[in-house]
């Protein structure tokens, strides 16, 4: 019984917080902080929204790192839930850009850098098991606001440690890998 009016209040915490979200979003100007999916990229080109998409999700590990280093302790649970809200969404629409916009690209240069194919199918394969584990990390935020001490903290600092480091080195390999095709082929890239 106690337990059921404890979801309930969570459910309607959560309704008010995404009723608020959504009307902050519809009505009020855009400010500086503004979530990355309210940013146009498609003024830029393909070299400068890569950079932009890897350099929102260093952001994001940052914020993941700093919730994790909190615990149990130090938890802002209004930060908490904005990288729940916004953690799915941004790697999504990041993999949306890489694989249907970069990766066919980056294949017309494979007579020229033969490893390349290899190399995507590695990404490919990382993106899906990221957007699965930002599902559970974002589920795990939302229950560390909501329950508070009653948290596995153990368990949510294991799962959010072994995230950002893995998103970390999947950004770094595709700066090492990918980049330097895009540096290469400078000037024939069509924006
Ligand atoms: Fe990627």
């Amino acid at each position: 019984m106690i337990w059921i009016k404890e979801s309930r209040k969570r459910n309607a915490y959560f309704a008010v917080y995404y009723f608020w979200k959504i009307m902050e979003r519809q009505f009020m100007p855009l400010s500086n902080n503004r979530p990355l999916l309210q940013m146009d990229t498609r003024q830029m080109g393909t070299r400068e929204t890569i950079s932009h998409y890897h350099s929102e999700l260093l952001k994001l590990c940052d914020a993941l790192e700093n919730i994790a280093n909190g615990l149990p302790v130090l938890v802002d649970t209004q930060e908490c839930l904005r990288v729940a809200q916004d953690l799915v969404p941004i790697i999504h629409e990041a993999h949306s850009f890489e694989e249907e916009t970069l990766f066919p690209y980056l294949q017309s240069w494979q007579d020229k850098f033969p490893d390349i194919t290899n190399s995507m199918e590695r990404l490919r394969f990382e993106h899906w098991e990221d957007e699965a584990y930002a599902e559970e990390i974002s589920e795990g935020l939302k229950e560390l606001v909501a329950r508070g001490l009653d948290c596995n903290f153990e368990a949510l600092s294991y799962m959010l440690r072994g995230f950002f480091e893995g998103l970390r080195r999947h950004i770094a390999f595709e700066v090492e890998h990918l980049m330097p095709i895009l540096n290469h082929s400078e000037g024939q890239v069509v924006h």
